[in-house]
């Protein structure tokens, strides 16, 4: 039972998961409050990373649905095992034969065959998927329900009987609840809206981008091989970078790479050949690594006409970075 928000903040940290207030509050509060937390935040900022670390740190075994279109139940919550079905009906045949061999028309045959039949649709044959694993564990688990903004929208609102009541409908059983209430967290890119009504069920944290201390903790429990200067030199310019209009902004996992790669070169600093080398490991589009070679050696970042293909309107966003990186410090 937790008994404050630092005994999250603790648990995470045996977990090398560095948890911002906002987080450690949120998984506190649905722990207390036993309700479902819903993390949305932009790719590779550690949602998925959180429930990982949160079963170790307790101990419970993770089980996760992977959400994507076309998730439906028979993948997310059970499905009839029909090949062990059809297995048995043959291994049986005998005794089949000896119930239904004496009667005298079809139909009194198909009757005495459903008089069997829930033989057949027990928990003998039953496949149980992720949810349903969850529900039915004799101890208690923690769910990740990963990227549900993936799923579709009819999947969500299936999802809503599993999120308020912890219990699910097998029509041929009827209702299994939870034994255990398990520790469940939804994840989203964002990438579409989702619902008020399974937004209800949940308590919500938006994660974002770590600030430069906090990401700088975890690269260096992460990657305890580079040298805590450049550590903070690396951290610093992917900072900067994510100030930068760009397709796709580094992530945490890129830093990691990132600084995993400057380890494997034996880097000594960020000099022009290492950063133009290593830039493809945090950013993935070719026109970012150009705009932010341009930032980088230019100065302006290529607002205001620095360079082919800038938008006008880059040069005057307050967060970019004004200055270019010259040898190992940024200019202004
Ligand atoms: N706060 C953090 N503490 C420790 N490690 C972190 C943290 N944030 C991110 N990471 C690391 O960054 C990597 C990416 O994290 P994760 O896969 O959880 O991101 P995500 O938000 O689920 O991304 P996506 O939306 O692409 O699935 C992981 O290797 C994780 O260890
Ligand atoms: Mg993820």
């Amino acid at each position: 039972m937790l008994t404050s928000i630092s005994d999250v903040r603790d648990m995470l940290a045996t977990q090398q998961y560095i948890a911002s207030d906002e987080i450690c509050t949120a998984m506190f509060l649905a722990d207390r409050l036993g309700k479902p937390l819903l993390a949305e935040g932009p790719a590779g900022v550690g949602k998925t990373e959180l429930a990982k670390s949160w079963a170790r740190a307790a101990g419970r075994e993770l089980i996760r649905l992977q959400c994507y279109e076309g998730l439906d139940e028979s993948k997310a919550l059970y499905e009839w095992e029909y090949a062990k079905q059809l297995l048995y009906t043959q291994l049986l045949r005998e005794k089949l034969s000896d119930l239904l061999g004496d009667a005298k028309t079809l139909r009194e045959a198909a009757d005495r065959l459903a008089n069997e039949d829930d033989i057949f649709f027990s928990e003998r044959f039953l496949l149980p998927r992720p949810l349903l694993q969850a529900i039915t564990s004799e101890k208690p688990v923690v769910l990740l329900i990963d990227e549900i903004d993936r799923a579709d929208a009819e999947f969500e609102a299936f999802l809503l009987e599993v999120l308020s009541d912890f219990q699910v409908s097998v029509p041929e059983l009827g209702t299994i609840k939870a034994k255990h209430q398990p520790t469940v967290l939804l994840t989203s890119n964002n990438t579409r809206e989702l619902s008020e009504a399974l937004k209800r069920r949940c308590l919500y944290i938006h994660i974002d981008y770590p600030t430069l201390e906090a990401e700088l903790r975890v690269v260096q429990l992460k990657v305890p091989g580079l040298a805590p200067k450049l550590a903070r030199q690396a951290v610093e310019l992917v900072q900067r970078l994510r100030g930068l209009d760009l397709k796709k902004h580094p992530s945490v996992s890129e830093t990691l790479d990132w600084a995993k790669a400057l380890v494997e070169l034996n880097s000594r600093q960020l000099d022009k050949q290492t950063l133009d080398t290593t830039l493809s490991v945090l950013l993935k589009y070719e026109s970012d690594i150009q705009r932010a070679r341009r930032a980088i050696q230019g100065g302006s970042g290529g607002g205001g006409g620095g360079g082919g293909g800038e938008r006008p309107d880059r040069g005057d966003r307050p967060d970019r970075p004004r200055g270019g990186y010259k040898g190992n410090e940024w200019s202004n």
